[in-house]
């Protein structure tokens, strides 16, 4: 908790970002996801001009403390988030066999446990659109076995703000 004092500017008290912050939550992450985009931004495997700088002073077991405290927090409901429905979209449920775009529930719902795989149910819809358009454009190359890459490759604009605004929404 010390040390994430230095983060809550950005990522909220306890993990939770204020509505309107282009920052993600990471309260409720699986701490082996947090863990490893904290290095990530460390090596540069993940480009970040804000995170690369903080990450970079953090040592290993700063990286899995930080990701421990996260892990325990609870994500907080932002005024003016509950109660929007959205329809779950084909994409989140199915994906587009024929395109060769796998079903987004199969990694990311909160009742699969997979490693280093974040929960993005309510993160903020303008920060889902950026990372979608950043690993489609290859600006975000990350992802282990280029898991995340497959999966937008061949998504429209309008499918990408159609599952941010849907994943935004939970
Ligand atoms: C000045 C604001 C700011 C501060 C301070 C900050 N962050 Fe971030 N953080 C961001 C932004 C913005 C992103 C999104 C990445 C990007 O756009 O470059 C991010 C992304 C992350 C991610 C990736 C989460 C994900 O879902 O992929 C983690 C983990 C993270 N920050 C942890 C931390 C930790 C731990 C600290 C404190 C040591 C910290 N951040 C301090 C702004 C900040
Ligand atoms: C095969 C599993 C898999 C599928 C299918 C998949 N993802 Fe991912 N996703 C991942 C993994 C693993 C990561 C973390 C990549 C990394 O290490 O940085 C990720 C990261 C993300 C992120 C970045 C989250 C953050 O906090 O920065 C978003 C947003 C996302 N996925 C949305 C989607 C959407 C929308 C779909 C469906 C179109 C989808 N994913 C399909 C495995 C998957």
């Amino acid at each position: 908790a010390t040390l994430a004092l230095q983060c809550s500017m950005c990522h909220g008290a306890r993990g939770t970002a204020s509505a309107g912050t282009n920052a993600p939550h990471l309260a409720g992450q699986p701490p082996s996801s947090t863990y490893k985009q904290l290095r990530d931004f460390k090596s540069g495997h993940r480009p970040s001009a804000v995170m690369q700088p903080l990450a970079t002073n953090l040592s290993d077991q700063d990286m899995r403390d930080l990701a421990a405290f996260y892990s325990q927090q609870q994500r907080e409901t932002l005024v003016g988030h509950a109660g929007i429905q959205v329809e779950v979209p084909r994409i989140v449920s199915n994906g587009s066999p024929m395109r060769n775009v796998g079903a987004c529930a199969t990694c990311h719902s909160p009742g699969v446990a997979r490693v280093a795989t974040p929960i993005i149910d309510g993160l903020p819809a303008a920060y889902i659109v950026d990372q979608l358009n950043a690993f489609k454009s290859g600006r975000r190359a990350n992802d282990i076995n280029q898991q995340m890459r497959n999966a937008v490759h061949g998504l429209t604009d309008q499918e990408i703000e159609v599952v941010a605004k849907y994943y935004a929404s939970r």
